[in-house]
């Protein structure tokens, strides 16, 4: 066994297996493990494109310093809650634009495709806290670089498939490739040159007043002025990190207002719990949180369903490695399948359910109590595990928070049943329109 291990596809508990962080599947042996290029979202940009260093595609020793000097600001939650003031802010637009919609709809409340929404509201957030600067997307007229940016966005991610997995040859004879290209070069630009703007006014500030008058405000600033990061690791950095944290929250925020709306009942149990923390007219913090398990529950089991990344893979490259009594080589490709593991029936009963109350543990019988701690990982495991979680959780928090404070949700009739599909990321098959109902306060 030790010395011809068997392919992952065969083994009988490949189920167990993605569940089997213990023993030597721990934090050390992914110390320096890897994505597989093009497995998942993070695929190579390869020759042509920009060659900056960035979160999502070094590996090894190169990643782990980076990452290292990206955790802080962001991976603690105090740290994180530091967000909740830019993020309210955000949020006080995405209402404004999303009522003016309303308005302008025939009946009144109708929002013909949410999903469009929370990804603009989700862009215009990130960018807000990684670059410090507010780039429109909620405006009612969108800037025109910004516009040029989210196009490009668009661009690079509708040709990602084929860039991914069309072989190299094509790349010179197809369009794809060139296009995904295309839409990365805009992209990077437009970090870089949000980039320089807080380099000049750092640059300012110290020339004024010297370095103890040079305010840290921000995470841009923050990394800029901590010494552990260049101006061009954080150019290759910062793009990528945004690139992560917008269809990721504006999909998961999009999934759990279809499941409330089609479950009025849960709706209006969070409806209770929202405002008995948040009144009416109130805006939540992030101390609230603390006192709205349902909320939270809401979320996790929106992600239960609906694992942004559905399948992911790591190499673990540096030693072989002896997982469920099965000895790999070193250099062996591990893929984890999150959306079967997480809609296993042994540990999640009726698993296509939206049931939020099986996370609260007063509704749990003694059996199930001891949910096994991976039978959902939406934000991965371990050093190489989402480094926005903190921030999307929060985000994702402050907003259903105001929406159901605010709103009663129905699914429009024309919406009927949605589906996923997977587009590197799980994403609806189609347009999610909704009611949003005015509450009386
Ligand atoms: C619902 C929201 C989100 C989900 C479910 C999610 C999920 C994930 C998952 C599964 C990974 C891969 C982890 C692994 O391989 O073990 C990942 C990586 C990553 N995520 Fe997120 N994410 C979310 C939001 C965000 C946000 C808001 C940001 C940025 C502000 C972000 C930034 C990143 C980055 C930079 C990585 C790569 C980390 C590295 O390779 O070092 N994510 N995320």
């Amino acid at each position: 066994m030790a010395n011809r291990p068997p392919r992952l596809g065969r083994l009988p508990g490949c189920r167990e297996l993605c569940r089997t962080p213990a023993g030597n599947w721990d934090q050390a042996s992914f110390k320096f493990s890897s994505r597989v290029r093009g497995s998942a979202r993070w695929g190579s940009r390869g020759r042509g494109g920009h060659r900056q260093r960035s979160v999502g595609l070094p590996q090894g020793h190169q990643w782990y310093r980076l990452r290292q000097a990206l955790n802080q600001r962001l991976l603690k939650p105090a740290e994180a809650a530091l967000y909740t003031d830019a993020l309210n802010e955000v949020i006080e637009d995405f209402m404004t634009r999303l009522n003016q919609q309303r308005a302008e709809s025939a009946s009144g409340d109708h929002v013909p495709d949410i999903a469009h929404n929370f990804y603009f509201f989700a862009l215009e957030a990130v960018c807000y806290i990684l670059f410090e600067k507010r780039i429109g997307c909620l405006e009612r007229s969108i800037p025109q670089d910004t516009e040029t940016f989210v196009r490009s966005v668009g661009l690079m991610f509708q040709n990602s498939l084929y860039a991914t997995f069309l072989p190299k040859w094509t790349r010179s004879l197809l369009p794809f490739w060139r296009r995904y290209l295309d839409g990365w070069n805009t992209i990077f630009s437009f970090g870089k040159k949000l980039i320089d703007q807080k380099l000049e006014e750092i640059e300012a500030q110290l020339q004024t007043g010297g370095p103890e008058k040079a305010h840290i405000s921000g995470y841009l600033h923050f990394l800029l002025t901590s010494g552990q990061l260049s101006p061009r690791d954080a150019e290759g950095s910062l793009p990528e990190l945004l690139m992560a944290g917008v269809d990721t929250t504006s999909n998961t925020l999009t999934w759990a207002l279809y499941h409330l709306s089609k479950n009025p009942e849960i709706q209006a149990a969070l409806h209770e719990e929202v405002v008995g923390m948040v009144p009416a007219g109130q805006v939540p913090q992030y101390k609230d949180f603390a006192h709205m398990p349902l909320l939270k529950a809401v979320l996790k089991e929106t992600l239960r369903l609906y694992p942004v990344v559905p399948v992911n893979s790591r190499v673990i490259v540096d030693k072989e490695i002896e997982v469920g009594g099965f000895l790999f080589p070193k250099n062996t490709q591990f893929v984890f399948c999150h959306y079967v593991v997480s809609r296993d029936p042994r540990i999640f009963p009726e698993p296509d359910s939206f049931q939020p109350q099986r996370w609260l543990r007063k509704n749990q019988p003694d059996a199930l109590r001891a949910q096994h701690p991976f039978g959902s990982v939406p934000f991965g495991y371990g050093v190489r595990a989402c480094l926005g979680r903190r921030v999307a959780e929060l985000e994702m928090q402050l907003l259903l928070t105001r929406l159901i404070q605010q709103y009663e949700v129905a699914l429009a009739p024309e919406t009927g049943e949605v589906t996923s599909v997977a587009r590197i990321v799980l994403v609806p098959n189609k347009k999610v329109g909704l009611r949003f109902l005015q509450r009386q306060s």
